[in-house]
């Protein structure tokens, strides 16, 4: 879908993504009011980050009790690069996901969570599109 207008909304994405080629990261964030667009834009991003890897997640009003939902919807990607993780920040974030028994320190995981987003972004330039962010369970939104 092409869009109508939205031209300086265009252009920051568009800096954002020339800015992250050249591993330059940072963030924006898309407010406005229901209906206004925001989905299209992100959708624009995505087209229009070639050559990144992109991973998203989506905060969802039914998903919101589930402590870190979106935070894995996120992750689930990049996984692969658990093992370049510090030993105590990969059995954090493996027991978060139920991949080994016990309880995670909760301050590793926001830690251990840009650990393994650096990670992957040292591989390929790395976009995370997150929508909905009001809706994002807690335990996602502070990690
Ligand atoms: N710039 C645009 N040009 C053409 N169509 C657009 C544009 N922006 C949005 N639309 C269309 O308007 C509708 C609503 O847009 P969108 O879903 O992106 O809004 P939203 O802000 O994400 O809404 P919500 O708050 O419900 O998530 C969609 O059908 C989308 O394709
Ligand atoms: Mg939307």
């Amino acid at each position: 879908m092409s869009l109508v207008g939205r031209q300086s909304e265009i252009r920051r994405l568009g800096e954002l993504i020339g800015a992250t080629r050249a591993e330059k990261g940072g963030a924006l964030v898309l407010r406005g009011e229901a209906g206004i667009g925001k989905t299209a834009l992100l959708d624009h991003a995505r087209r229009a980050a070639t050559g990144l890897q992109v991973i998203d997640a989506e905060g969802s009003e039914f998903e919101s009790e589930l402590p870190f939902a979106a935070l894995h919807q996120l992750c689930a990607p990049v996984m692969t690069h658990l093992d370049d993780l510090p030993a105590p920040h990969r059995e954090a974030l493996r027991m978060r996901f139920g991949l080994a028994r016990g309880a995670p320190d909760p301050f590793r995981i926001g830690l251990a969570t840009l650990e393994l987003l650096a990670s992957a972004a040292r591989e390929r330039p790395l976009l995370c599109v997150i929508d909905d962010a009001q809706w994002l369970d807690v335990a996602s939104a502070r990690a």
